[in-house]
């Protein structure tokens, strides 16, 4: 079933650079009207992560393209989108490339200790009703060396895990497929099988990390996800804490 008007890549616009898709999306009222847009650029000069980071481009090595959703979502459900839209790019490459990634809330997808994915899910409301920009960067040629120093040991590439070229085409198409398969699932009622789906991606329970908090960043350790994609964490007290948004340190 294809939820919504037109599926997603019914319109691809491919640019050799932008500064980023997800801005550029997000400032063209007439691109975010479009449900199902893709725009795609080779090479980013200000490419962003979530939590203010810097997104570093590697051109004609990685995938980096945004994509614009209308979902038909109660709001306290949009965070879901972003769970989702990871595992999504997880399946992708079980199935295209018989990897085993791991999920890191809310979105990161990893090989290993490595990132090899990073998703920014932003929103803007138009017209009254919510617009979502999906932006994925996907390092899938060279490898972790032709980053800059400092991010050498935290980042991977499909190649550098396969010991093959990726075939970047091919596995763009599939990444597309990918995200409407399970924005049509989410939107068909199966956030439940999604949500367990992504746990078991995610292999989070018990896994300790350090949260933010007002009073400063305090340890604890993961416990599982609620219905509406936030995470459970138990505080060094014992408690349950829910974390909304926010940066955290996942320390094994
Ligand atoms: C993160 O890891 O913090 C998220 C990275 C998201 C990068 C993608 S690349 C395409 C889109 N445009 C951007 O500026 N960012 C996203």
């Amino acid at each position: 079933m294809t939820t919504g008007a037109r599926p997603i890549g019914h319109q691809i616009i491919r640019l050799p650079e932008a500064v980023s898709t997800n801005t550029l999306v997000l400032e063209s009222p007439e691109y975010l009207e479009n449900h199902g847009l893709v725009v795609i650029a080779e090479h980013q000069t200000g490419g962003r992560g979530r939590v203010g980071r810097d997104w570093a481009s590697l051109p004609g090595r990685q995938l980096q393209f945004s994509l614009v959703l209308h979902p038909p979502l109660p709001r306290e459900q949009t965070p879901l989108l972003s769970l989702v839209a990871g595992l999504a790019v997880g399946n992708c490459l079980t199935r295209e490339l018989a990897l085993r990634p791991l999920l890191k809330w809310p979105n990161d997808v990893f090989l290993g200790a490595r990132k090899v994915c990073g998703i920014l899910l932003e929103m803007k409301m138009q017209g009254g009703a919510p617009r979502v920009v999906v932006g994925i960067g996907l390092n899938c040629n060279g490898a972790p060396e032709d980053f800059p120093p400092d991010l050498q040991e935290s980042l991977t590439t499909l190649a550098h895990e396969t010991g093959r070229a990726v075939n970047m085409q091919a596995l763009f198409a599939a990444l597309l497929a990918g995200q409407q398969e399970a924005y049509d699932r989410l939107l068909a009622g199966q956030q439940t099988a999604l949500l367990e789906e992504w746990s078991a991606m995610a292999a989070l329970e018990g896994r300790a990390l350090i949260y933010p908090t007002p009073e400063g960043p305090r340890p604890g350790k993961a416990l599982g996800i609620t219905e509406e994609g936030h995470l459970l964490i138990e505080t060094a007290a014992g408690a349950t804490h829910v974390h909304h948004s926010g940066e955290l340190e996942w320390t094994e």
